[in-house]
């Protein structure tokens, strides 16, 4: 009956409001799908008194009400009390709806309740992350002055248009600790981003444990120094880090209690200087390489042996490893800027050329990916690689990440492989924001304004059959140029924000306009602001 009741005052609200004055969407990144304003004086109270009620089915629900805690958390100094039942009103009640997409969610705020209905655990949590925008953001400014937090009335139907919404952190160029990465993660959640791509094998540095090969850590982690400017000169100061496998595992489960997954990435065959210092033999040029961890900016000319069976067997025990410890679907193989020249001049790898009728040494590294696709495969695991792995070839099967443009991406859609678009002129977030460059910290080079992040379509140029191999878009941060977490926030922020909007809102959206997203980034910053977050603010001005 009395469910009956709130059910009735529910549809008397949402009824009313369609006659009555409503009050102004609330900005809101990503862009919802469906907003639709209540009063402008209705309200629901989120006080100490407010209770979760929680009835998904999913066996990360816990992880929800983890999220409303640390929210009651920052703005009442407190968490809130459960009950597994509705009972009276006053609660966040968490219901599930089959009929919904996967990530999608209903959020109904009522002076009664906040209900919310989703698919799943993941939906309920990017309700959340709704919330946390439309909760005023002087009450974070002020926390704990306040016994109680306003959020206005408000009906949201809304749900992602691309599964794939990832950013890309290079932690080897320069190394950031676990609470970095975390911090990371945090501002990855509040974007509703769901992919965490994390680069962990360079010439400058290799990055993970890896327990039956210790010196990849012990030597591979560290350089002796570390080139200044755009390789004008050198520091003179020894550099490392790297995460352990407990590092590893804390990571990755503080990722998916905000359901992000982590795709590492371990580099094969080329930017693999770190491994080949730590273990000469995996070169094509053994012990006479003298190979030691790089400390310019590029891409080192020596690549790992392809005509050894031993580097192989490295590579599948690393592997083994990088699966055990990370439960995602896929596994970022690099496969990038593989400088070819060793393999040209090296009789194992032209044996094996031989031996298996390649053309050429393109050739050759699609023979190295096939091999590795195989044993991801036979291990449950999916590969990705960025878009140069199409050049002698890719197996079906193998998921392109294109970066050099939108053409790889554009490739692989046509032939029928799936693609995850991070052209860089559009998401290399280690490119110039602004014109000024005097007022910045330097930078790798290019630009890319957050206008023109925003003004990014990842379906340009396909048909309607082709855009269903696009799995979704990605910001990349390399790290050449960004020595610190302050820096790399700033770089960040907010063209993440436009990154997440196309991954979030349908690309196709009527009326997509970057003047009116740069006033809903600049709200946002506020938030930023208040979460501790560096963010770059030329664009508060229109300055690009
Ligand atoms: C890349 O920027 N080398 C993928
Ligand atoms: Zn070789």
């Amino acid at each position: 009956m009395k469910k009956f009741f709130f059910l009735l005052i529910g549809i008397a609200f949402f009824s009313a409001t369609a006659i009555a004055q409503q009050g102004s969407k609330p900005s809101i990144i990503p862009q919802p799908d469906n907003i639709t304003m209540g009063l402008q004086e209705c309200f629901f109270e989120l006080t100490p008194d407010t209770k979760i009620i929680n009835l998904l089915d999913d066996k990360n629900a816990k992880s929800v009400n983890n999220e409303i805690n640390r929210l009651a958390q920052e703005l009442l100094g407190k968490r809130l009390k459960t009950a597994s039942s509705i009972k009276g009103a006053h609660n966040i009640i968490i219901k599930k709806n089959n009929s919904l997409a996967a990530e999608g969610y209903i959020l109904e705020i009522a002076p009664e309740n906040v209900i919310i209905q989703a698919k799943n655990a993941a939906g309920a949590f990017y309700a959340l992350q709704t919330i946390k925008q439309l909760v005023p953001v002087q009450a974070f400014e002020t926390p704990l002055d306040l016994e109680r937090v306003k959020l206005p009335a408000i009906k949201i139907n809304d749900a992602p248009h691309f599964a794939y919404r990832g950013f890309m952190l290079d932690c080897s160029r320069h190394f950031w600790n676990v609470e970095t990465v975390k911090e990371v993660l945090d501002i990855m959640a509040l974007h509703k981003m769901n992919r965490f791509h994390w680069h962990l094998t360079e010439d400058q540095g290799w990055r993970i444990e890896i327990k039956k090969y210790p010196l990849l850590t012990e030597k591979g982690s560290l350089r002796e120094e570390t080139t200044t400017g755009h390789n004008e000169g050198f520091d003179g100061i020894p550099y490392g880090g790297y995460y352990t496998q407990k590092d590893i595992k804390e990571i990755v489960k503080y990722a998916q209690e905000r359901f992000i997954t982590i795709i590492p990435e371990i580099e094969i065959p080329g930017h693999s200087l770190g491994a080949l210092c730590a273990y000469p033999w995996l070169g094509c040029r053994g012990e006479e390489g003298n190979y030691k961890t790089w400390p310019m900016w590029g891409v080192s000319p020596q690549i790992a042996c392809a005509g050894k069976e031993s580097t192989f067997q490295f590579w599948e025990d690393v592997l083994k490893e990088v699966i055990e410890l990370f439960p995602g679907e896929y596994i970022h193989i690099g496969g990038d800027e593989a400088p070819r020249d060793e393999w040209k001049v090296c009789p194992l790898c032209q044996k094996r050329i031989k031996e298996n009728n390649l053309k050429n040494e393109a050739e050759l590294q699609s023979y190295v990916t096939h091999r590795i696709e195989e044993y991801l495969n036979k291990h449950g695991r999916k590969l990705i690689g960025w878009d140069e792995i199409l050049e002698g070839g890719v197996s079906q099967s193998a998921t392109i990440m294109s970066w050099r443009g939108a053409s790889g991406g554009i490739k692989a859609a046509q032939k029928g492989n799936y693609a995850i678009m991070t052209p860089n002129d559009f998401c290399y977030l280690d490119y110039f924001q602004t014109k000024n460059r005097k007022s910045e910290p330097d930078a790798i080079g290019g630009y890319v304004p957050l206008s023109k992040t925003y003004s990014l379509n990842p379906y340009d140029k396909l048909t309607p059959e082709q855009q269903k191999y696009i799995l979704g878009v990605q910001g990349n941060l390399w790290c050449e140029y960004i020595p610190t977490p302050m820096q790399l926030q700033y770089m960040a922020l907010p063209r993440l924000g436009a990154i997440a909007e196309i991954g979030w809102s349908n690309p196709a959206q009527e009326g997509k306009n970057a003047n009116e997203f740069i006033e809903r980034a600049k709200h946002l910053s506020r938030y930023y602001a208040v979460f501790g977050w560096n963010f770059a603010k030329h664009f508060y001005d229109g300055v690009e």
